[in-house]
């Protein structure tokens, strides 16, 4: 099996990426700092190699996705092309950064909108000639909600995810190319903990990134269309979603 990821330098993304490795796959692994690979020890296995590449750059990812598709691995007997594209790569920004500085706006909308679009359409390319393939996103429950008070750009770009996830099954679908979308709550990353100061502990239903890495790649070897978890959390959302206007605007940011 021949996987990429793209955001697979941290959090949920790396724990994916050593869950294919350990699975025997080769494994591409993809973000703009490679250097964060330096103290893990199986980035450093012939089965894997480290990337650095920003999923806003349409030709460089288009240019990745091929080279890694067209390139046969002599340390692994997986042949050439493109079984899996993983896509993590994301960015937060909470309202409150936007009317501070509102050039704070455009990466969130490059990297999570564009740079998805980039990505799926450039392993589409490389997976529609052999008519197989999975593509794959992780989007955010925050997506799923209608009023998110504290991230209003952040969850509109997870909604369009969402949205790009569905367009992509239906239009792949005649090539036996299968889409997941990922649409998870809080997971105890630390990039979460790094933007709770130190500690994500307080967040509600709070999973480990292990836990969180199981259920994804459960998803993704049973292709399904969607894996949202845990599932308290959507409960919530869909509950909150019902809600009248006036009570949502009473939810603490
Ligand atoms: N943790 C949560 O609670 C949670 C909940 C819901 C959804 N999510 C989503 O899950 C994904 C992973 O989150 P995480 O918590 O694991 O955070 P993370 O460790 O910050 O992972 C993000 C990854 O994306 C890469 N990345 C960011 N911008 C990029 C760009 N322009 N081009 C290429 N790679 C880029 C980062 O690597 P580089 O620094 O090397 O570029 C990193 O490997 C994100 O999309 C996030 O929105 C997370």
């Amino acid at each position: 099996m021949r996987v990429m990821v793209i955001g697979g330098t941290s959090g949920i993304g790396l724990g994916l990426a050593r869950h294919y490795w350990e699975q025997g796959a080769r494994v591409a692994v993809c973000g703009r700092h490679p250097e964060k690979l330096d103290g893990v020890a199986f980035a450093r296995d012939s089965r894997v190699s480290v990337h650095a590449c920003d999923i806003a750059d349409r030709a460089a990812v288009a240019r990745l996705v091929a080279q890694f598709a067209g390139d046969a691995c002599d340390a692994c007997d997986v042949g050439e092309g493109l079984d899996l594209l993983i896509v993590t790569a994301g960015q937060y920004t909470d309202a409150a950064a936007i009317a501070r500085d509102r050039s704070s706006a455009l990466p969130v909308l490059r990297v999570n909108v564009g740079g998805l679009e980039h990505a799926f359409s450039a392993a589409a390319d490389a997976m529609m000639a052999r008519e197989q393939g999975q593509l794959v996103a992780v989007a955010s429950i925050a997506g799923l909600q209608d009023d998110y008070p504290n991230g209003s750009l952040y969850s509109a770009s997870k909604r369009a995810a969402i949205a790009i996830c569905d367009a992509y099954r239906k239009a792949l679908a005649p090539f036996g190319i299968a889409v997941t979308v990922v649409v998870p709550g809080y997971v105890d990353t630390a990039r979460l903990r790094e933007l709770n100061h130190g500690d994500a502990s307080g967040k509600p239903y709070l999973m480990p990134e292990q836990e969180a890495v199981q259920r994804i790649a459960a998803a993704i070897a049973g292709r399904d269309a969607r894996c949202v978890f845990p599932w308290q959390m959507h409960a919530l959302v869909r509950l909150f979603n019902l809600l009248p206007a006036f009570l949502k605007r009473m939810r603490k940011k």
